[in-house]
């Protein structure tokens, strides 16, 4: 009996699948075993058509193919290049000992050429110190993983001759990042101009990894403001831009995507379902929490996103992951974003605005509000009012602080969050650990007991300023929660604040 090694994956996670090929008396028909799906019952006929056009034989007899292990599902074509080599090595065209050192995937059109597949980074990341043996389209994705060889192969008559020793192949070198350092950020908060407090406050969110609730009217630059938070963060290791790529690779078809050396940063339409917001349909892909994994999700127009699709946010955002489920299996994939939200203050977007008159009644500003069900407000620890800028300071030439330079206090401000919170940012503090490490002195209390009274702020308010206000006084290098700090902290609360919800 002949053995191939091939792999196939679930969620980003791959598994070794054996092929194994036996040949004996029997009429000559091809039979596969080991639960295979429609597609992989198709692959009889690609296979057969393929060699035969290869310029090979079929054996004369009954040959059995067999997938195992039996009981995980498989499915996709990639095992259509191990099948026919198993076949080959079954007419002896190949010695049975060529098998042992790689592991093969690939579809195999009727001609003999082989297509690429999707995820090909996530099998070869899997399976460090092996080489593999992959069509050559998806060989560049299949190489970024570390320490693996990846031989690219454009035919199956390229592939046996390959086996055989008639031709060499060089493995692919393909180291994707020359400098780390020099990745670039593409949209720079250097272009905002005005907003100083906003930007403040989007630095003091990267810094605790808050979620964020931005409102303000149109055309105030939140769009803008949103997009430019992901450069702010500290940069991805390798290890991290590996799993962003391998999420990409699991979604963006066939080998075509590039390294990816950036935080993601999605955005959604809020006409979006859920399944494409959480992930999952008929083949279980990864939606658009885990395209945001290690980035940031961009919810704009929040109250326009429909309730069970922002019902769907809360338990990725409570555990960082998210599991789909399809037919009979059930596929979890990773999901850690930093959630970025924005808003209109009302119908007519112009509520507050110093210039614009807003025409709304209150019924229509509460029932537009009323909309972002509670338990998400609760998850947006900031929130930040963005006026419009006068077109005097849009006008100015002065050339403000650039991403590069906020990112560096962000990553001092979180190197000091979790040394001290045992690995955990701020957001991420239980109240157990808020008592332990967020407490503020005697006079911080005292205010935010005031404000409590004052400005109706909710219950759940409380926690969150107090975590703000650790943050903002890891951004000082202060060990101390100061009264300044609460202070600063209980202004971003505007919501909680506003006279309509109390
Ligand atoms: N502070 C600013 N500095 C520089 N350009 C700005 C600023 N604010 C707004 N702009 C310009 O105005 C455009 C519109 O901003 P943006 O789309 O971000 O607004 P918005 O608040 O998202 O509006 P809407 O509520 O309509 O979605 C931006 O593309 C940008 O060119
Ligand atoms: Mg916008």
């Amino acid at each position: 009996m002949i053995r191939v090694k091939s792999c196939a994956f679930v969620g980003i996670h791959a598994f070794p699948v054996d092929i194994e090929v036996d040949r004996g008396a029997g009429l000559p028909q091809l039979i596969t075993v080991g639960l295979p799906d429609a597609s992989v019952r198709e692959a009889k006929e690609r296979i057969r058509t393929a060699i035969k056009n290869s310029g090979f034989e079929l054996p004369p007899e009954k040959i059995t193919i067999n997938l195992a292990p039996a009981d995980v599902k498989k499915e996709g074509a990639a095992f259509d290049l191990p099948m026919a080599l198993g076949i080959l090595a079954a007419n002896e065209i190949i010695p049975a000992s060529a098998f042992q050192t790689f592991f093969f995937c690939g579809e195999l059109a009727l001609d003999g050429k082989l297509r690429p597949f999707r995820g090909s980074l996530i099998l070869t990341s899997q399976f460090p110190k092996s080489s593999f043996i992959l069509p050559a389209e998806c060989a560049k994705e299949a190489a970024w993983a570390k320490n693996v060889r990846v031989f690219p192969v454009q035919t199956l008559r390229e592939t046996v001759d390959f086996l055989n020793q008639k031709i060499s192949i060089l493995p692919l070198k393909n180291n994707p990042i020359h400098d780390l350092a020099t990745a670039t950020i593409d949209s720079d908060f250097s272009e905002v101009r005005g907003q100083r407090h906003v930007k403040r406050a989007l630095e003091i969110a990267a810094s605790g990894r808050h979620h964020v609730l931005l409102v303000g009217p149109p055309g105030s630059g939140k769009t803008m403001l949103a997009r430019r938070l992901p450069g702010i963060l500290p940069p991805p290791s390798w290890e991290e831009m590996l799993e962003i790529t391998k999420i990409r690779g699991a979604v963006e078809n066939h080998g075509k995507i590039e390294f990816v050396t950036t935080r993601p940063f999605r955005s959604p339409h809020h006409s979006a379902s859920s399944i494409a917001l959480t992930g999952g349909g008929a083949d279980a892909r990864p939606g658009e929490v885990s395209l945001a994994h290690l980035g940031a999700l961009f919810l704009d127009e929040l109250p326009e996103f429909k309730r069970d699709v922002l019902e769907a946010l809360r338990s990725p955002i409570e555990d960082g992951m998210i599991t789909v489920s399809r037919a009979k299996t059930q596929v979890t994939y990773p999901a850690k974003f930093q959630l970025i939200t924005a808003m209109n203050p009302c119908p007519c977007g112009y509520l507050g605005d110093p210039l614009k008159r807003c025409r709304c009644s209150m019924a229509q500003i509460q029932k537009y509000q009323g909309k972002i069900s509670g338990p998400i407000l609760d998850r947006l620890d900031l929130q930040i009012e963005v006026p419009r800028v006068g077109s005097e300071i849009l006008r100015q030439e002065e050339k403000s602080e650039s991403s590069i330079v906020i990112r560096e206090r962000v990553i001092q401000a979180q190197a000091i969050q979790l040394k001290r919170n045992h690995g955990k940012l701020n957001a991420q503090l239980s109240p157990n650990e808020i008592r332990r490490w967020a407490w503020p002195a005697a006079e911080g209390l005292a205010l935010i007991e005031q404000a409590m009274k004052h400005l109706h702020l909710s219950a759940r308010a409380y926690f969150k300023i107090l975590k703000i206000a650790r943050t903002v006084a890891d951004m000082e290098k202060s060990s101390d929660i100061e009264k300044k700090h609460v202070a600063e902290a209980i202004q971003y609360r505007s919501l909680d604040r506003a006279w309509w919800r109390s």
